[in-house]
């Protein structure tokens, strides 16, 4: 039997506050709805998840690394590290697997800064302004990177 592929599936500050931050722009699923939706379509797609959450750039990076030495996909939101954080960006572009960014809102529809994604280019590719779809969308995406089991 081949062993179903885990993906990291990362999120970074605040977001561990979802339900409850601004539901107005990021909408009323807390993470646990977030990482519930997810385990359940990667189970559909043959793949499994590990949802995780910080606020420390420092044990993010940590977690990439760990991505890129186990060569596991990655989806990815780094939330306002995006906008800014070179380290987040340089641990990544080391990557060993499939990795797609994600984000809730549509920050290209937001303020000037968060127009800005210092991580986006190391990525396959972005998903952005879907809610929770976002990451559903981004895990099909990873599914599709892989190919066949
Ligand atoms: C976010 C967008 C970022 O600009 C913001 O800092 C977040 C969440 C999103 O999912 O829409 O924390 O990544």
């Amino acid at each position: 039997m081949p062993q179903t592929a885990t993906v990291l599936v990362l999120n970074g500050p605040n977001l561990g506050r979802l339900g409850t931050r601004e539901p107005e722009v990021y909408g009323s699923a807390t993470l646990a709805a977030v990482a519930a939706a997810c385990a359940s379509l990667a189970a559909e797609l043959g793949l499994q998840v590990d949802v995780r959450q910080t606020d420390d750039e420092a044990e993010l990076i940590g977690w990439v690394h760990e991505a890129v030495e186990l060569r596991l996909p990655v989806v990815l939101n780094p939330a306002a590290f995006t906008h800014y954080s070179y380290a987040l960006r340089d641990a990544l572009a080391m990557r060993t697997a499939p990795l797609v960014e994600v984000h809730l809102s549509n920050p290209a529809a937001r303020e000037t800064f968060r127009h800005t994604s210092v991580t986006a280019g190391v990525a396959d590719g972005t998903v952005a302004g879907f809610g929770v779809q976002s990451y559903l969308l981004a895990l099909r995406a990873v599914a599709h990177l892989l190919g066949p089991a």
